[in-house]
C-alpha cells in the first residue's frame, strides 16, 4: 500500500498455472486495469506456463477474447495491445527440471528484449500440491537468486496448507529455497478496499478508538454470509470444508484488523507482528470448549434468490455421504487486556438467504436508570457495523425520542456508502496486491507466523471434529440462514445474531 502511486521498477511477471481460471478471470484482467492506471513499468513482460499445448499467439488470444468478460466497461484496445504483445507463453509441467531450464532461457531472453532489469515476480496460481515443487525447482534453477540489486519475488495463493503442521512443513519447504522477504503469501481479502479501510477507519479517526475495548464493547459480530453454494468446486471443497477455507485467512483477516493494537508505524513487519499478536492471544479450545463454541453445518435443498438449489451432497465431485461443513459459526476470546471478556462471534457459510460480509460492534447498553419512570422498556443497541460487501459503508445505530408528548425511544441510523463518497477505480481486488508485490511492499500478505497463527487457533477445531465424526452435522436449508444451533450459540449468551437478511440483531429482548 502506497500513498501516492507510481510505476513500479521494470520487471517480468511469470505466473505458473497460466491457462487456468485465476488467471483468466482476475490475473490478467488485474494486469489490464494497472496498465490503465499507468501503474505498470514501461520495461514490463508477461511469461505464462502451464501444462497445456499453446503457444504466444494462442495465449494472447485466448486471454483476450476473455478480457471483456471480467473487466469493466469496453477494452481499451491500445492497452490491451500493449499488455499482449508483451505476453509469452511456455509449456511444461511444474515438477521438471528441463521446463525450469526453457523458463530460464526466456526469462534471458525477454529481460534482453523489454529490459525488465532481471527483476522477476514468480506468481503461484496452481493448485497447493504444486507449490513447494515450484520453488524448489525454481531454486534448484538459480532463478530466486537475487544478484546485483535485481529482485526475486514468489506470490503464494492460498490455500496454505490444510491444517498446522502441514503449514509449517510448506514454510519450512519454501523458506529452504527463498528468505522471508522473496515470500508473498496471498490472502485476496487484503486486496479488498474496504478491508483495507478498516485500518484507516480505526486510526485515523480519533473519535472510535477510545471505546475500542473491553469497557465499551459489549461483544463482536463478524460475518461472511455467501448465497454460491459449491459450484463446481466439489473436489477441493469436500477435501475442505468451511471452516479451513474461509477461517483461518479471511475471517481471521477481519478479526485480527478489528481486534489489533495500532502498530508503531505504517509497515509491514509492524503491521504484521500486531496482528500476529491478536491470534496468539485468541484462547485455544479444549474438546469440551470446542463441543460448547463452535457450530458447523451442510446446506440441504432449499431455495436461494428464487432459484431451487440441490443439497451439498449431490453437487457434482462431492461425495454422497459428505460430511464436510458448508457452515460454521464460531465463539472466540482474545485474552489480552483490551478485549478479555468481549465475545467475538465469527460465522460463514454457503448458500445461505443474502450475500454479507460485515463486522458489526456492539458497544455496552447505557445504564437504563435515567429512564426508570418512563414509558421506555428497552433501549436499540448502539452499534457500529463496517459493510465490507456487497455494500461498502459504514452504519451507526443509537437511540433517538420519537417525537410525542411522552418519552418513547426508538433506533434510528446514521449511515455512510462509499458509493456517495468516492467513485471506485476498476478493480478485480488483485490490483493492489500485484502492485505492492512489484513495489516490494509487504504490508498486505501474510507472514509465516501469521499464518501459523491462524492455524494453531484452527487445529482444535479440526481435531474436536474429527474425534466426533459424523454427529453433530445439522442440515439447514439452503437459502436460510443457518442452522438454529448457530442462533442458540448466542441465545446461551443472552445475544443473537444481526440477521442476514435484515436489521437488528444485539442483546436478546
Ligand atoms: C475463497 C474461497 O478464498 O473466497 C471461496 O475459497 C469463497 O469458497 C471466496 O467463496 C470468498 O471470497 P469473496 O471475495 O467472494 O468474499
Amino acid at each position: 500500500m502506497t500513498v501516492s502511486a507510481k510505476p513500479p521498477a521494470p520487471c517480468t511477471l511469470v505466473i505458473f498455472g497460466a491457462a487456468g481460471d485465476l488467471t483468466k478471470r482476475l490475473l490478467v484482467p488485474a494486469l489490464y486495469n494497472l496498465r490503465r492506471a499507468g501503474l505498470l513499468p514501461e520495461s514490463f513482460a508477461l511469461i505464462g506456463m502451464a501444462r497445456n499445448d499453446k503457444d504466444d499467439e494462442s495465449f494472447r488470444r485466448d486471454l483476450g477474447a476473455a478480457l471483456h468478460e471480467f473487466v469493466t466497461g469496453e477494452v481499451v484496445a491500445d492497452d490491451w495491445q500493449w499488455l499482449a504483445e508483451r505476453m509469452h507463453y511456455i509449456r511444461g509441467q511444474f515438477d521438471d527440471p528441463a521446463a525450469y531450464q526453457g523458463l530460464a532461457r526466456l526469462l534471458a531472453e525477454t529481460d534482453e528484449k523489454y529490459q525488465t532489469g532481471g527483476n522477476a515476480l514468480f506468481y503461484l496460481a496452481t493448485p497447493a500440491k504444486a507449490f513447494a515443487p515450484i520453488v524448489r525447482r525454481l531454486g534448484e534453477a538459480n532463478l530466486v537468486h537475487e544478484a546485483k540489486g535485481q529482485w526475486r519475488r514468489v506470490i503464494i495463493e492460498k490455500p496454505f496448507g490444510k491444517d498446522l503442521r502441514s503449514a509449517q512443513a510448506l514454510n519450512r519447504k519454501i523458506q529452504s529455497a527463498l528468505s522471508e522477504s522473496q515470500i508473498y503469501r496471498i490472502d485476496h481479502y487484503l486486496g479488498k478496499e474496504t478491508v483495507q479501510n478498516i485500518m484507516v477507519f480505526r486510526f485515523a479517526n480519533g473519535l472510535f478508538e477510545p471505546l475500542w475495548n473491553r469497557d465499551h464493547i459489549d461483544h463482536v459480530q463478524i460475518t461472511v454470509a455467501e448465497t454460491l453454494g459449491v459450484e463446481r468446486r466439489g473436489k477441493f471443497y469436500d477435501a475442505t470444508g468451511a471452516l479451513r477455507d474461509m477461517v483461518p485467512n479471511h475471517l481471521f483477516q477481519l478479526l485480527t484488523l478489528t481486534a489489533m493494537e495500532p502498530p508503531s508505524r505504517f509497515g509491514a513487519d509492524a503491521l504484521r507482528s500486531e496482528k500476529a499478536k491478536v491470534l496468539h492471544a485468541v484462547r485455544h479450545f479444549s474438546r469440551a470448549d470446542a463441543q460448547a463454541n463452535l457450530v458447523r453445518g451442510q446446506y440441504g435443498a432449499g431455495t436461494v434468490k428464487g432459484q431451487s438449489i440441490a443439497p451439498y451432497r449431490r453437487a457434482p465431485n462431492v461425495a454422497p455421504d459428505s460430511t464436510t461443513e458448508t457452515y460454521v459459526a464460531v465463539k472466540l476470546m482474545i485474552d489480552n487486556w483490551r478485549w478479555a471478556g468481549v465475545p467475538f462471534y465469527l460465522r460463514t457459510g454457503k448458500a445461505l438467504a443474502k450475500q454479507r460480509t460485515e463486522i458489526a460492534i456492539q458497544f455496552k447498553q447505557a445504564p437504563l436508570a435515567l429512564f426508570r419512570d418512563t414509558p421506555v422498556e428497552r433501549l436499540t443497541p448502539n452499534d457500529l457495523t463496517l459493510h465490507l460487501q456487497p455494500e461498502e459503508g459504514v452504519t451507526l445505530r443509537f437511540s433517538a425520542k420519537i417525537p410525542g408528548p411522552s418519552v418513547h425511544i426508538g433506533g434510528v441510523e446514521m449511515k455512510f456508502n462509499y458509493k456517495d463518497y468516492f467513485k471506485a477505480a476498476p478493480s478485480t481486488g488483485y490490483e493492489t496486491l500485484i502492485y505492492d508485490c512489484m513495489i516490494g511492499d509487504a504490508t498486505l500478505f501474510q507472514r509465516a507466523d501469521n499464518i501459523e497463527g491462524g492455524w494453531r487457533v484452527v487445529q482444535p477445531m479440526l481435531d474436536a471434529w474429527a474425534a466426533e465424526g459424523a454427529t453433530n452435522l445439522p442440515i439447514y436449508p439452503a437459502g436460510s440462514t443457518g442452522p438454529a444451533e448457530a442462533e442458540a450459540l448466542l441465545a446461551r449468551d443472552g445475544r443473537r445474531w444481526r440477521p442476514i437478511d435484515g436489521e437488528g440483531g444485539g442483546k436478546l429482548p
